[in-house]
């Protein structure tokens, strides 16, 4: 017998399994391009107040979770238990966020949480995430869940549900924070220890019990939706109307509170119920104050991390095939290299931007990858956007190009137009 074992809650990752891995990763790697989001790889470790200013001192993470330690000049630092806060610290640090300005990032790369081991969970695990920094609009709460669902769909994973919520903002939460107060005032003393524990901390996420002795108290407590503020109702409202029209099937879940505290409005988290008790394949959200918190301007910002150990077993459940785990396979797939966008979709006025977007959700379900403007710019500064991406096409749909059903196709290097029709698109930019 080996004299020594790996570390509870670790896991050695054979050759046998590396394969798989691999192909998890390539396809992030393309279906985050696709997307336009560039990779960023942050040390594993950080100073412990990062994490504990951005996830919040009550949550489990923080209190319970964190592999902490001293170096050798007594700094506290805290092995990365996700990776939000850590790519806002670089953003901030390397100035890539910025006033009228959109930054999308990923990263892949192991966490570290001392949970209790069990199917699905583990101290080291692995995350695929990305970010995106600098756009308030609804469509970007829609992008980047129309982006997980586009991965999982690549992989072949079936059978999913996605479950949103709405946590709203500092003007709306309070209030929220209140009606569950006088809700569970009563009720409290009956539930579990954790439960008790939350109600004075982080009321919220009593919401998130697991124990079966809590569910029926759980079950008819006040919804956050109930409690949002005019602003943001309109802003889930606007993300369920594009997810509805492009066809995602969702579910309202008013439980969904996530265990971070720095998410403001949308939250999702997307399940396989196969896997069990561990059943969250991926779960993120806005966090539209993060930025500022963590000492830079107000930057609203939204993103999501897959869990990689969850989705390597569903691959391995479903036996897909090597070589078919992509149903877009990469010679089907116009995108050259990584970060290498297409087609820039100019848009002015907000009907043409939600046409756009429609384009935009075709273009990549193609395997085209194209980008376009989340805010609200000048034609000049969209047009220096994609000129900056060394896009091949750009396509441009104003008041008048909207009314005859058709935008205009500019072909960079050559600088020609032509009007396109909004159908003829895809086949006009492969030929
Ligand atoms: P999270 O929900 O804590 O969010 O983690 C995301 C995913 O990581 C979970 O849905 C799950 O699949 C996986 N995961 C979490 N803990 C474990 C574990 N102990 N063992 C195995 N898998 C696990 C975040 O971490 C946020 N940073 C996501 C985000 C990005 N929000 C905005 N941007």
């Amino acid at each position: 017998m080996a004299k020594y074992a790996v570390p509870r809650g670790t896991k050695d990752i054979l050759p046998d399994e590396t394969a798989l891995w691999q192909r998890l990763e390539s396809a992030c790697r393309r279906v985050f391009g696709l997307y336009n989001y560039g990779e960023i790889r942050t040390p594993i470790f950080e100073a412990t107040d990062l994490f504990a200013r951005s996830i919040g001192v009550s949550s489990d993470i923080v209190s319970k979770e964190m592999y902490e330690f001293k170096d050798r000049k007594g700094r506290s630092l805290t092995l990365r238990p996700e990776a939000t806060a850590p790519v806002v610290r670089a953003a901030l640090e390397n100035n890539l966020i910025g006033p009228d300005k959109l930054t999308k990032l990923y990263y892949i790369g192991p966490m570290f949480r001392y949970e209790r081991p069990q199917a699905g969970r583990q101290r080291q695990f692995h995350q695929a995430g990305v970010e995106v920094f600098g756009s308030a609009d609804p469509l970007v709460d829609a992008e980047i869940i129309l982006l997980n669902l586009q991965l999982f769909q690549e992989l072949g994973l079936n059978d999913l549900s996605v479950n949103l919520n709405s946590v709203g903002c500092s003007v709306c939460r309070p209030d929220y924070r209140q009606k569950l107060k006088e809700y569970f005032h009563d009720k409290v003393k009956k539930m579990c220890a954790d439960c008790l524990n939350r109600y004075e901390t982080n009321t919220l996420r009593i919401l998130d019990c697991k124990e079966a002795g809590c569910q029926a108290a759980l079950e008819g407590a006040p919804a956050a939706v109930a409690s949002l503020c005019p602003e943001c109702l309109a802003h889930f409202q606007a993300a369920i109307k594009t997810l509805d029209y492009q066809q995602v099937n969702f579910v309202v879940n008013k439980r969904l509170v996530r265990g971070l505290d720095y998410y403001t409005r949308t939250t999702f988290e997307i399940i396989a119920p196969s896997l069990g008790a561990q059943n969250a394949i991926s779960g993120g959200g806005r966090y539209d104050g993060l930025v500022e918190t963590l000492g830079g301007k107000p930057t609203p910002a939204a993103g999501f991390a897959v869990g990689m150990e969850r989705v390597i077993t569903l691959m391995t459940n479903d036996a897909v095939p090597a070589g078919q785990t992509a149903r877009m396979g990469r010679q089907e797939c116009l995108m050259t290299n990584e970060g290498d966008i297409i087609l820039y979709l100019v848009t002015l006025g907000e009907e043409a931007k939600k046409l756009g977007f429609d384009q935009l959700v075709k273009l990549r379900k193609k395997g085209i990858s194209a980008e376009i403007d989340y805010l609200g710019r000048s034609l000049k500064a969209q047009l220096k956007t994609a000129d900056r991406l060394g896009v091949k096409y750009v396509y441009i749909i104003g008041e008048a190009e909207l009314k005859q059903g058709q935008g205009i196709l500019k072909k960079m290097a050559t600088a020609e137009q032509k009007e396109i029709k909004f159908d003829s698109l895809e086949e006009e930019i492969k030929l």
